[in-house]
């Protein structure tokens, strides 16, 4: 692989051990990969807190904190003093909500654990954002910018709403570009990596965030890995549309980038989004498509009764909030049912100053951060049947916790917190 300068002084150990264990482990990872190259990024979205019993009895039998980020983020067992970040690096979500530890089936212990791992991450300087969603609060990269970035639904939004440039980065890469600020150069870092190669065509209108999400899903079965360009939206969708878009066409396909001709920033016309390629297939979505998508993410349900409902899939935006705190005022829920909206810490903030966490736990429900049901698997006690407004959550829970979904609108969902019942729309 092509080195500069630097990255050969950073390999060679001038910028101190765990630096020169990072460019390793970049080196070895993009040689696999086939890089020429790496990247220089100054935007990183990873992980480096623990929050297991695992990983606090490793810390303790192995040498603290710095033995955790030398194994699990560095690959290394010699373990090496944890440096400061020198790219801007956000947290991205945990596997639960400090703040609630009781309803998740957290001890004490975990989570006094987690706050000292916690504050150690602030102190090497990653902002503690912890959500999917970090460009919601305060990390909205710029078009062209190149990232290295976790978390499928993230990386997909960057990509394709935002024109960054990430691949779907794990812990250890990102770690290593958060003190190296380098990534390996390949995949959707480069022009040819970014055009379309196949064409979606909607037949009907797109409107609601349900109707992104079906669609969404649709098309990740089919595209799976590839870049589609899709035509025939006819009007603008607005950021939870794209983002509900996003996660379920990365969840039912491993889908990284779209082009949407005439709305995202690399399509301005059919010929800009394919960069020259042609399409392998055309594929249309009509009314049929979209009842049999609905029909298949809701093959795991069965009863009406409906135990749970779960909003914030990927993490709700102050907007959702609002639209939930709305349908919910002046009404309680079911007593046999939960609801749980999910949601970065910083939007919670938001929401309690503006009224709408108080609407919403007068109503009975809750409003979570930092996790998610399918992150922590954690649901409230003796549920079997969840009701979601999200197609990537309606795709994990059932997988996962063996649970029945119901998907729907975010409407028919308060109607089930209310009602304690699924009602088809
Ligand atoms: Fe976020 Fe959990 Fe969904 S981390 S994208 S809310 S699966």
């Amino acid at each position: 692989m092509r080195l500069t300068d630097v990255e050969k002084a950073m390999r060679d150990g001038e910028a101190g051990p765990a630096v020169a264990k990072a460019m390793d482990l970049l080196i070895r990872y993009g040689e696999a990969l086939g890089a020429e190259g790496l990247v220089e990024t100054r935007n990183v979205c990873g992980t480096v807190t623990a929050t297991t019993p695992f990983l606090r009895d490793f810390a303790v039998n192995k040498g603290g904190l710095d033995a955790v980020f030398s194994e699990f983020n560095l690959d290394s067992q010699e373990v090496v003093a944890t440096p400061k970040v020198k790219a801007f690096s956000s947290h991205l979500q945990l596997g639960f909500d400090p703040h609630h530890p009781a309803e998740m089936g957290v001890s004490d212990e975990i989570v006094q654990f987690y706050k000292k791992s916690e504050a150690a991450a602030a102190k090497m300087g990653v902002q503690i954002l912890n959500t999917c969603t970090p460009y919601q609060v305060g990390n909205v990269p710029t078009r062209g910018e190149h990232l290295a970035w976790m978390e499928s639904s993230a990386v997909i939004y960057a990509n394709s709403v935002l024109g960054a440039r990430t691949n779907t980065e794990g812990r250890e890469s990102t770690s290593c570009a958060m003190i190296t600020c380098r990534i390996p150069d390949w995949g959707f870092h480069r022009d040819e990596g970014r055009r379309g190669t196949l064409g979606v065509h909607t037949d009907i209108p797109l409107e609601t965030v349900e109707d992104w999400g079906l669609f969404g899903y649709w098309m990740g079965d089919w595209v799976q890995e590839r870049v589609p360009v899709i035509t025939g939206v006819r009007s603008s969708p607005n950021l939870p549309r794209l983002k509900h878009f996003g996660a379920a066409a990365s969840s039912s396909g491993g889908v990284e980038m779209y082009h949407i001709v005439g709305i995202t920033p690399e399509a301005n016309t059919v010929e800009q989004a394919f960069g020259g390629n042609k399409a392998t297939e055309v594929r249309h979505y009509g009314r049929r498509e979209r009842e049999l998508t609905l029909e298949r993410i809701n093959s795991t349900a069965s009863d009406s009764k409906v135990d749970y409902v779960m909003l914030g899939c990927p993490h709700y935006t102050i907007e959702q909030i609002w639209e939930a705190a709305q349908l919910l005022e002046g009404r309680k829920l079911h007593p046999e049912t939960a609801l749980w909206i999910w949601t970065p810490r910083a939007i919670k903030e938001l929401a309690t100053r503006n009224g709408y966490t108080q609407i919403i736990e007068a109503a009975g429900g809750k409003i979570f951060t930092d996790s998610c049901s399918a992150m922590s698997r954690a649901v409230p006690p003796g549920t079997k049947v969840v009701a979601l407004d999200s197609a990537k959550q309606a795709h994990y829970l059932p997988a996962i916790l063996g649970l029945q979904a119901w998907f729907g609108t975010t409407e028919q969902c308060i109607e089930a917190a209310c009602t304690g019942r699924w009602s088809a729309a």
